[in-house]
């Protein structure tokens, strides 16, 4: 027999994962089809390897990028109104694994969560992620799901069983697909939470230009540093040649498209090679790297009323800066 010391808390059992077994990224694929194209794009999805991931930590710390801070105090004034809204006994679906801040602020502002559900395509960063919760909130079941979350998801049933399944969607990610695909992305949220159901979303919001351009051109050089190690990446994964010096972070608004156009701009003329293929850039050339929108209540509302949905509840941070919308079925 093993007798515990009483202060002694048990880990929790690892979690079931539902494995949908979603496509392994080709990344070698990507990469060659996104140079070929014209004008050349390379995917957004490959910033985040371990040096990516940590670099991004430190553009949400950065004076000028302030959605991050601003989102987070949005929740937490925002959530007794939340928690009414939501009422007693959901099954919050988070769309990407959320380990942070976000997920806890949530999942312990909402009255009785019964289960939560990360979806997220690494098999690795969802369990790491569904641990650390596990620890933090022993109550509610853990129900994480491998699966691409553009498409529906099938959401496992919990112990308990759930009044209502709330999908949460923060961080204005959604900003990064462009229209359509984020049409479909909220058509498939649609189905996923099914007629009861509801999405809690952050976007972030038209502002002055300076503000929102200098978001993404932090003084210290931070997310110059994070977009051009997609290159270093590139180098390392593909064995591709980038000269990191002859390229330049370069993110703009469109006034047209309401959005910053973050690009890889080559300095002069220059050859490189990736994986056996050869690519021409010339002076001044762009990859288009990252579209992250800014969206005003009518931009937005259109776009829910394309996939199904309707704002039920939206709350600002002061001046506008950030905005969280409660979506429920059309
Ligand atoms: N989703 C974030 C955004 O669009 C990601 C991000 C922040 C980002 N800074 C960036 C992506 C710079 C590419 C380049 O705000």
């Amino acid at each position: 027999m093993t007798l515990l010391h009483p202060h002694t808390r048990l880990a929790p059992s690892p979690p079931a994962l539902l494995d949908l077994h979603p496509t392994p990224d080709d990344m070698r694929a990507d990469v060659i089809a996104g140079l070929s194209a014209t004008p050349k794009t390379l995917p957004s999805k490959y910033f985040y390897d371990a040096r990516g991931s940590q670099l991004f930590e430190e553009i949400t710390r950065q004076p000028e990028y302030d959605l991050t801070r601003t989102e987070i105090a949005l929740m937490q004034q925002s959530m007794r109104e939340i928690r009414l809204a939501v009422g007693p006994d959901a099954h919050v679906v988070e769309l990407g694994s959320g380990s942070g801040r976000k997920t806890q602020l949530l999942l312990g502002g909402l009255a009785s969560p019964v289960a939560y559900t990360p979806v997220e395509i690494s098999r690795e960063m969802l369990l790491d992620a569904t641990q650390r919760l596990a620890y933090a909130f022993p109550d509610v079941q853990m129900l994480p799901v491998c699966a691409d979350f553009t498409r529906p998801v099938p959401v496992p049933p919990s112990l308990i069983p759930a009044a209502s399944t709330l999908l949460f969607f923060p961080g204005s990610t959604l900003g990064n697909f462009d229209a359509r695909q984020s049409v479909d992305l909220l058509s498939a949220m649609r189905e996923t939470m099914g007629d009861g159901g509801l999405a809690l979303v952050g976007i972030d919001l038209v502002k002055d230009v300076a503000d929102m351009e200098a978001a993404y051109n932090d003084a210290a050089g931070i997310t110059a540093a994070f977009t051009l190690n997609l290159l270093a990446r590139l180098n390392r994964e593909l064995g591709a040649d980038f000269d990191r010096r002859r390229f330049s972070h370069v993110a703009r608004f469109s006034p047209e498209r309401s959005r910053i156009e973050t690009s890889i701009v080559s300095r002069g003329l220059q050859v490189v090679r990736v994986a056996g293929h050869a690519f021409v850039l010339e002076d001044g050339e762009p990859i288009h790297v990252e579209i992250s929108h800014k969206y005003t209540d009518a931009h937005f509302d259109a776009l829910a009323a394309q996939a199904g949905l309707r704002v039920s509840h939206r709350w600002n941070a002061p001046a506008d800066r950030f905005g969280l919308r409660l979506l429920e079925p059309a």
